[in-house]
């Protein structure tokens, strides 16, 4: 039987009193939705998702960005929450304190029944005006986007009519500072960090998990590949999300979905 989670990991998680849980696109990798740095496919395949995700490709070609966003947002509607997310979810019921800090732009952890995570980059369901910042609708509904994708014009805004763009922090831009001091402050004062999913490469949300080690806190990475967390964090679990954390809550408390 592979041993997908230490002693130590189960100890460290079970005497925990404030608790991080910190993830990256790996968290969502097997509902299928592909990580950032996954190969892009169809009308998007000729582009560097890194060159999509900024304010300047919206204002060159806002069809072709709003587009993207829109096909990555069909995906997300389409996938659904794996046991690792529920297992976030259960550990959040389970310990005094928690506080869920995602990179994530999908819902998926809202979904498994997190009640509120810091989104530090952003979220696809709360597009807004790229002028006035007026919050704008997001269209109802699991849409259908071809595999390929398409450009689709941005709708525009219901008050000083500019192009609404997607409710995401793009390369270049600043994190949504209430959501940054949140996270900061959790690492600063939390016991344990768990680290799920993530490059540690882009910064400054790669700078959390740090700031929790600096001050004391145990850390632990879920993750299947090294990451320059690996000599960050006090224990790393080397497997995928979805099985590693239901194995943790189940080595922890005997069970996950047991409510
Ligand atoms: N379970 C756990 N981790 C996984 C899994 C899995 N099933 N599959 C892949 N991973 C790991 C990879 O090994 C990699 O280290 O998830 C990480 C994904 O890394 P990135 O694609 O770089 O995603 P992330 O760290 O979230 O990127 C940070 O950069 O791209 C921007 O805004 C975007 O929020 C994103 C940010």
């Amino acid at each position: 039987m592979e041993q997908l989670v230490s002693g130590e990991a189960a100890k460290l998680l079970g005497q925990a009193r404030r608790v991080v849980i910190f993830t990256g696109a790996g968290m969502s990798a097997e509902s299928g939705v592909p990580t950032f740095r996954d190969a892009l496919t169809g009308l998007w395949q000729q582009f560097d998702a890194q060159a999509l995700a900024t304010p300047e490709a919206f204002r060159d070609d806002p069809a072709l960005v709003w587009g993207w966003y829109e096909w990555r947002r069909s995906a997300v509607g389409q996938a659904r929450p794996n046991p690792g997310h529920l297992a976030v979810a259960a550990i959040e019921a389970r310990v005094p304190s928690c506080v869920l800090v995602t990179q994530n732009v999908d819902d998926l952890h809202e979904r498994a029944g997190s009640v509120a995570p810091v989104h530090l980059h952003g979220s696809l369901f709360a597009p807004r005006c790229s002028a006035c910042a007026q919050p704008a609708e997001v269209p109802a509904g699991v849409t259908e986007e071809p595999a390929g994708g398409r450009r689709i014009t941005p709708p525009r805004c219901t008050r000083c009519s500019a192009p609404v763009r997607p409710g995401v922090v793009w390369f270049g831009e600043a994190l949504p500072e209430a959501a940054l001091s949140a996270a900061v402050e959790a690492a600063a004062t939390c016991d344990l960090l768990l680290t799920v999913g993530t490059s540690g490469l882009v910064y400054p949300a790669a700078e959390i998990p740090q700031v929790a080690a600096r001050l004391g806190a145990a850390v632990i990475q879920v993750n299947p590949e090294e990451t320059p967390l690996d000599h960050v964090a006090e224990v790393n679990l080397r497997g995928p999300a979805a099985r590693v954390l239901p194995a943790l809550v189940e080595a922890v408390w005997g069970g996950a979905n047991r409510g």
